[in-house]
Parts: structure tokens; C-alpha cells; sequence
């Protein structure tokens, strides 16, 4: 089969998003715009033919791109779409067929698009574009239909006469070239048009004018071709990505309820008979095992959660790993980098940064544990707090196996405590603790018998 080349405009600036952020960097379904229109792009032909056109903030975008084996071609100045495409001509040269997409249409399906790729490999024309009919047309260019069916011109909406406007038929901005044909015409763009810009949809009159055919594909689903221009529309379409997210883990067996409550980002992967409750977020390179629950607004980012783990509601959890069976808050907050072993608990109002949590190791409420090292089955008693910062440092704490911490004590960094020793309930701990001893750090307590009494007298 002939390659496939995919080329993605993405160098416009987007003057309706009103913001500093080039527009193909807005997040919709937990990816930048322009990186959902590359995974659709990667599902018809190797990421190396993938083209993106990069102009307005170009080097964000590759930056944003780096972990793509996409290329990239520059387009310094935006002289239109037409334009966009000139400058990729030496890209093309090996390719059989040419698609070009717009990095702001997140949400075109791949089914879509070799939908298109066929229809063009199948019928022999010059080119094939994507159309639908829309109530509304306003803003797109108009699909301009000969007696035989095929495309004779695209007309922008700013140049259209009246009964133009009243056709629903619209350029979806997609389109499948012949390369041979395309590299040939691509040049006798002219930008003559008021706002001297090298249209793209002109090189459908000079395809008919040299006697050439460009066929249409009109598709049912016009929400599948939705252009972002504005936040209106980028909150529309992220919507439909977290809708179609959900309903592709509900098909894989995984229970979510009221699934257009919660949010769960494109490379999230969930196992079967995990349970999802409303408002949860699931969110970047997030790994969650099978038979998991996660509790009712519920965030979790770029973590790795065993099986059999239970996530209480409102917990936060962020670059993390926690293992089988482990129960997690609810109201609990790991900040970074933790590793909670395999049963272990944390319980509500527990914060933990840069910790490791041993096998069944607890700490069931109101901690703050950071930079700390936990053996498996030590219990940490409420309120208990690593001091790990001094005002200049962090430091570490270790606390070895079986240890028994109790509530409110207070452990000043660095520090050591032994495997299996006790720390009495609210004692300061400054000195190491041996294994198997008992520490306590606290005033002892005095009674004064009748006091009250005779005060209140
Ligand atoms: C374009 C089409 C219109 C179609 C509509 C669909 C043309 C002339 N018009 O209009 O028929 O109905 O899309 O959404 O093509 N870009 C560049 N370099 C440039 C200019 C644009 O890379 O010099 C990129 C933009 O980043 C964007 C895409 O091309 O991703 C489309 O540009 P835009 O200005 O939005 O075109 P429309 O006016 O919407
Ligand atoms: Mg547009």
C-alpha cells in the first residue's frame, strides 16, 4: 500500500482562546489539542510520517511535543492555509497519499479518518475531503457541488453570495491528497483575497480548472469535526473526550458511576471490576490494578495503584505508588514520590511527601510524615509529625519494623528509631531510639490534690 503522510496545521495563534498559550496547547481530555489530533493521525500510519506545522509559539510546541516521533516543519510567518502546506512539500515527496488535518479539531475519530484515506486510495480523484451539513454554517467555508456529485470549489464564508450562504454543506478542513498532485498544484496558490492569505480550499477550482476531480465525504456526526476557536468550544470538547474515555472503560469492565461527573485523562488504564464514584479524577500516566475503589472526589495523578486497593473519598494522590490491598484515605493527601506497601493504611488527614510506607504498615489519622523511611507494621499514632525541615534542610527519618509510635509525638529530623521499640504518646523525639526500647520525651505529670476546689473558693 502507498504511505500515508499526515500533516497537522498547528501554527495559527488562535486569537479567540484570548490567551498567551498558542492554542493547539490547550488541554481537552487530559492531552494538549494538537496531540489528540497525533494519536488519531498514529492509528493510520507510523508516527514518523506524521507532519506538524509549527509557526505561532513554535518551539512550546515541540517542546511539548519532544516525546513524539512526530516531524516538524516551520512555518515563520502565517500566510494561510494554503500556505502552511507549501512549506511541506519536501516532506512529502515519498508519500503516495497526503491527509491534512487541523491540530484545533481534537475530536475526529480514526475510524474517520481511514474512512477518508480509503474513499480517496478507492476512487481514483485527485483528492477527497471531509463534509457535513450543518443548521448552523456560519464561519466555514462552503462545499460548492457539480452536477456528477464531486466538488467544484470551496467558498469562505466571508466570500460567499448570499444563496452560497445557504448552503449547509461545509468544509471540514480534512482532506486526503494524491502527494503527486498535490506537490504539483500546490504552488499556483494566489492569495488573492482580501486578507492576501494563501487559501488551501482554492486548490480545488485549480484541481476542476486542469480537469480534475476532488470528491466529498459527507459524514452523519458533525460533533466529530468540531474546530476549537474559542473556551466555549474547548470545554464542549473535552466533554465528548471524557465522555467517549469512560464509555471505553465501562466497555473494558470497569464500573463507573454517573460517569459524566468524573474525569479520567486519554492514557489513564483501569483493571476490570475496579468501581469509580462520582466527581473522581483520574489524571495523566495514572496505572490503576483490578478490583479497585475509588472514592467520591477522589484525584489521583501520575500513580500506580495495585489491586484490591481502596481510595477513600476527597483523597489526593500524586506521583505515588501504592500497593495490593492498601486502604487510602478517605481525605488523605500523598503529595510526591510515596511508596505505600501492600496493606498498609492511611487514613484521614494523613500527608505523607517522599515516604515509604513498609507492608501493613498504619497511620490512620491526622500526620504529617515527609522524607521518611516506615518499617512494615509499624503503627503510627494520631497526630504524630516528622519535623524534617529546619529552616535551611530536609532531613530524613527512619523508623525500622513493628515500631510502635505513640499519638502526638513530635520527631525531629534526622532521627532513628530501632525495629520494634515504643515511642510514648506525645513525647519529642531528638535522639536516636534503639530497637526493642522504650522512649519518652515529655514532662512528667504532677497532681496537686483539692487545687480547684480551693481556687474556686
Ligand atoms: C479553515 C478553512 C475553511 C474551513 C475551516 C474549518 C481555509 C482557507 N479555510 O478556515 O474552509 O471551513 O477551516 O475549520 O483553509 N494554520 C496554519 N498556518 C496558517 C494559517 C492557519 O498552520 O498560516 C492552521 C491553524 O493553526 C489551524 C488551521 O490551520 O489549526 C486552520 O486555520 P484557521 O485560521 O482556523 O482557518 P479557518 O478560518 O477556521
Ligand atoms: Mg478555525
Amino acid at each position: 500500500m502507498e504511505p500515508v503522510t499526515v500533516v497537522i496545521l498547528a501554527a495559527g495563534l488562535g486569537t479567540r482562546m484570548k490567551s498567551r498559550k498558542a492554542k493547539v496547547l490547550h488541554g481537552a481530555g487530559g492531552l494538549t489539542l494538537v496531540e489528540n489530533v497525533i494519536n488519531t493521525a498514529a492509528q493510520v500510519t507510523p508516527e514518523e510520517n506524521i507532519v506538524v506545522v509549527v509557526g505561532h509559539q513554535a518551539d512550546q510546541v515541540r517542546a511539548a511535543l519532544s516525546h513524539r516521533r512526530v516531524q516538524f516543519v516551520e512555518q515563520t510567518e502565517q500566510k494561510g492555509t494554503g500556505h502552511a502546506v507549501m512549506m511541506c512539500a519536501s516532506a512529502l515527496r515519498r508519500s503516495g497519499l497526503v491527509a491534512i488535518l487541523y491540530g484545533d479539531t481534537p475530536l475526529l475519530p480514526a475510524s474517520t479518518l481511514k474512512a477518508l484515506i480509503d474513499k480517496q486510495r478507492d476512487s481514483g480523484t485527485a483528492a477527497t475531503l471531509i463534509t457535513t451539513r450543518l443548521d448552523d454554517p456560519s464561519g466555514y467555508g462552503r462545499v460548492l457541488l457539480n452536477e456528477r456529485g464531486f466538488v467544484h470549489a470551496i467558498v469562505e464564508h466571508k466570500a460567499a453570495t448570499p444563496e452560497q450562504l445557504a448552503i449547509p454543506l461545509i468544509n471540514s478542513g480534512m482532506y486526503c491528497f494524491r502527494a503527486d498532485v498535490l506537490c504539483r498544484h500546490i504552488g499556483e496558490i494566489r492569495p488573492d483575497n482580501p486578507a492576501k492569505e494563501y487559501y488551501l480550499t482554492d486548490i480545488v477550482e485549480i484541481l476542476n480548472r486542469t480537469g480534475q476531480t476532488v470528491a466529498a465525504l459527507e459524514i452523519a456526526d458533525a460533533s466529530e469535526l468540531l474546530g476549537i476557536n474559542t473556551r466555549v468550544e474547548l470545554a464542549a470538547a473535552d466533554r465528548i473526550l471524557r465522555r467517549r474515555k469512560a464509555v471505553e472503560l465501562m466497555l473494558s469492565g470497569v464500573t463507573i458511576e454517573n460517569p459524566e461527573t468524573v474525569a479520567i485523562d486519554a492514557q489513564v488504564t483501569i483493571g476490570i471490576d475496579t468501581v469509580v464514584h462520582p466527581f473522581a479524577r483520574i489524571l495523566g500516566n495514572t496505572h490503576i490494578g483490578e478490583e479497585c475503589l475509588v472514592g467520591a472526589g477522589a484525584v489521583i495523578q501520575d500513580s500506580n495503584i495495585g489491586r484490591r486497593v481502596e481510595i477513600g473519598p476527597y483523597t489526593l494522590i500524586a506521583a505515588s505508588n501504592i500497593g495490593d490491598e492498601a486502604r487510602v484515605g478517605p481525605f488523605s493527601r500523598l503529595r510526591l514520590d510515596n511508596e505505600v506497601g501492600a496493606g498498609a493504611h492511611i487514613g484521614n488527614f494523613v500527608e505523607l511527601k517522599k515516604t515509604r510506607m513498609g507492608a501493613g504498615a498504619k497511620a490512620n489519622h491526622l500526620a504529617y510524615l515527609g522524607d521518611s523511611n516506615i518499617g512494615d507494621k509499624t503503627n503510627i499514632g494520631a497526630g504524630t509529625i516528622t519535623c524534617n525541615y529546619d529552616g535551611a534542610h530536609k532531613h530524613k527519618t527512619e523508623i525500622g519494623r513493628g515500631v510502635f509510635v505513640g499519638s502526638n509525638a513530635t520527631l525531629v529530623a534526622p532521627i532513628e528509631i530501632g525495629d520494634g521499640s515504643y515511642v510514648g504518646a506525645g513525647s519529642v523525639i531528638t535522639d536516636p531510639v534503639p530497637a526493642d526500647a522504650l522512649a519518652l520525651g515529655r514532662g512528667r505529670q504532677v497532681i496537686k490534690e483539692g487545687w480547684a476546689a480551693r481556687r474556686k473558693r
